[in-house]
């Protein structure tokens, strides 16, 4: 049996030299465990004189304990290291500026839609929304649209193709979003304040039109809405939307779905290139309206001897391109990174009644 000293000095220095936690464990039980050195000379003692064990006994206990501390301590520093290489490597310094990150920017029409239904929502006007490609039905029978109406044209018109055989109704890319009209009354019923605001599609391309672009429709109906009331909110549209009191014209015009049906210009003035509105004698128009004819209401469900109220559609791109002087509108569809970044909104640039 080895002494107690050569014990002693044997795992002191066993545990001095183990470098990781599973090396301290295998010390550990070569000397404590249940067959460890130190463990079976304990077991010894029962085998002893008293007086062998009077000396033995106590000498051993010692050293036991005297172990036992020196692996707590070990683990206890080694623990204490694998902590400072961890947070050595994880250490970050939060003063240094992030890391710039691409980000997006808010299309224009994106945010100008947004700005308008936040406008007509404070007028009472929900939502309404339909699908891009319609039936002919909703986009030109049920909206009064004779069948040799010009408007249905192919030239004007997207067909969607139809194989040989196929004898669905014909679907067409919307020309406008007054199908919405339709859609919201069946849906809704009467009394009914909506605003449709989407893509619409028309064989067109050139310096100021593009084959796909967005409206916005907007239907009242009640008992007694008149002329008067589409006047009062779109007076009202455009000088919240605008920030400052805008003068509207309304020209006598015609829609196979409103009488009377107008046309309404906005008071604008070119100064130097300029186009700038709410001022000055000039004109620009920004959308089309009137009373919703009867057979639109029909259409919709709806009894024109109950019922009765206004629509009109404005285009959204050309509002955008008045507002924040954006010169063509061919742009809008281009996907040029330079021209978002430059026209684009930041995503905190909420649109609300009070920003400026
Ligand atoms: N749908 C018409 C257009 O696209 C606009 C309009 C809507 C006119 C509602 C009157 C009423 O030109």
């Amino acid at each position: 049996m080895d002494g107690i000293a050569e014990l002693r000095a044997k795992y002191l220095a066993e545990i001095g030299a183990a470098a990781g936690a599973d090396a301290l464990e295998g010390v550990r039980l070569a000397a404590l465990g249940k067959k460890g050195e130190i463990s079976l000379m304990m077991r010894e003692l029962g085998r002893m004189s008293p007086e062998e064990r009077q000396q033995a006994g106590p000498a051993l206990n010692g050293l036991k304990d005297e172990i036992d501390a020196a692996l707590r301590a070990r683990k206890a520093a080694l623990d204490d290291a694998a902590l400072d290489e961890r947070l050595k490597a994880e250490w970050l310094d939060v003063t240094l500026p992030a890391r710039p990150r691409p980000r997006g920017t808010i299309h224009p029409v994106s945010q100008v839609t947004e700005e308008m239904a936040a406008i007509f929502a404070d007028m009472g006007f929900a939502v309404a929304e339909g699908p891009q490609i319609e039936t002919d039905w909703y986009n030109f029978d049920a909206l009064n649209i004779a069948p040799e109406h010009p408007a249905r044209q192919e030239h004007d018109t997207f067909f969607m193709h139809r194989a040989d055989g196929d004898n669905r109704p014909p679907h067409v890319l919307r020309t406008h979003t007054s199908p919405v009209q339709i859609r919201a009354l069946q849906d809704q019923g009467a009394p009914i304040r909506v605003i449709a605001p989407g893509r619409v599609y028309r064989m067109d391309m050139d310096l100021t039109h593009t084959p796909m672009f967005h409206q916005i429709e907007g239907l009242a109906i009640d008992r007694d809405i008149t002329m008067a009331n589409l006047k009062w909110v779109l007076e009202e549209f455009f000088s919240a939307y605008f920030g400052q009191r805008v003068k509207t014209r309304f020209r006598a015009s015609h829609f196979p779905f409103t009488e009377p049906s107008a046309e309404v210009d906005i008071q604008c003035s070119w100064v130097g290139g300029q186009l700038k509105v709410g001022e000055g004698n000039g004109w620009m128009e920004v959308l089309g309206s009137g009373m919703v004819h009867p057979n639109v209401l029909r259409a919709g469900g709806i009894d024109p001897d109950e019922w009765q109220g206004f629509a009109f559609g404005m285009g959204i791109d050309r509002m955008a391109m008045l507002k924040y002087g954006i010169p063509d509108l061919r742009a809008f569809f281009e996907s040029d990174l330079r021209w978002l970044r430059h026209y684009g909104f930041g995503a905190l640039e909420a649109p609300s009644l009070h920003a400026g």
